[in-house]
């Protein structure tokens, strides 16, 4: 059956109508820490095992210029980066948000203990799969303190102190790491009306580690470094992604013009909504209103 019939019968007969009205109230809501959905279509698009922006050494490459094989290597750099940093490499590692396992991998090789953490399911088992590590399956924030209490010479946060409760994980970074330990943190901070609301605000972030007892010891501003992944992100999808969903929506228009007047309005909102997305992978806008940053951090 042709597929426009075939839907019509479906959104006509009584007992679809039924069950689209049960299978929408039961719904469950998966709270997302939990199962991210956006950070498993980042790991099924990039060839590697890291889930964050990457490190390009020449931050003036054109993002047409730019290959997945090049985001890959520009990720490996970033997490090389950051292993630099671990100054007491005979003292375990945390990795708190380890995503898929990159910077584990990298710390495996330079002979370093480290431990994955992460809340997400998708991960841990990808990690399990794949790695040796020992892995604590839980929100940092529910992390067991007692017997994690002096544990760590160092404490990695690579994008993923944005997702953390700083007045929960705070007091958490301090009772786990060692008295001379470190807290290597690498993500960005919004610094005025960002359009998209990740990353904690650059003033309140500062003023949580002073009541924290923490300091910043090394501040590198790396973002001209990350921008060409956004801008990699924004090219395809306003000259690639969109322009193919365009293109289908003419067919749609030539070939059956009839569901086209249907589907009007979802299609709308649908552009809407791809065009507020766009706007989050701006490397302009970024630029504007955050700032990524590599610190790192120590008790004051
Ligand atoms: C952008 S990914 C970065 C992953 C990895 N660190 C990397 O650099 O590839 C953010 C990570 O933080 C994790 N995360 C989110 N909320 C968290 C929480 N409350 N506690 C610990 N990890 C969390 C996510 O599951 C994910 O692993």
């Amino acid at each position: 059956m042709k597929i426009f019939p075939a839907l019509l019968l479906r959104l006509l007969h009584p007992i679809h109508i039924y069950r689209l009205w049960v299978l929408q109230r039961t719904r469950k809501g998966v709270n997302r820490v939990y199962n991210d959905p956006q950070l498993k279509l980042y790991h099924r698009l990039l060839p590697g095992d890291h889930l964050h922006y990457g490190y390009f050494d020449d931050p003036h490459i054109s993002p047409v210029d730019i290959s997945l094989g090049m985001i890959y290597r520009a990720q490996e750099r970033y997490a090389e980066l950051l292993a630099d940093l671990v100054v007491h490499p005979q003292q375990r590692v945390l990795d708190v948000g380890c995503g898929m396992g990159g910077l584990l991998g990298v710390l495996n090789k330079r002979g370093i203990e480290a431990l994955g953490l992460t809340p997400d399911k998708n991960q841990a088992q990808h990690i399990r799969k794949n790695y040796p590590n020992k892995l604590l399956e839980c929100k940092f924030e529910d992390m067991e303190v007692d017997e994690n209490a002096a544990q760590f010479g160092t404490v990695i946060t690579s994008e993923s102190l944005q997702y953390l409760d700083l007045k929960r994980a705070l007091p958490l970074i301090n009772q786990i790491l060692v008295k001379e330990g470190r807290w290597i943190a690498c993500d960005y901070f919004r610094e005025g009306a960002a359009a998209e609301k990740s990353g904690h605000y650059w003033d309140y972030f500062v003023r949580q580690l002073e009541e924290h007892g923490f300091k910043i010891v090394m501040q590198q501003n790396i973002t001209p470094h990350i921008l060409p992944t956004i801008a990699f992100a924004h090219h395809w999808s306003a000259h690639v992604i969109i322009p193919m969903i365009e293109f289908g929506e003419e067919k749609l228009l030539v070939k059956a013009p009839g569901w086209h007047y249907m589907f009007k309005n979802f299609l709308e909102s649908m552009y809407e909504k791809l065009n507020k997305n766009l706007e989050t992978v701006d490397p302009e806008q970024f630029a504007a209103k955050k700032k990524y940053l590599l610190m790192v951090i120590e008790r004051a």
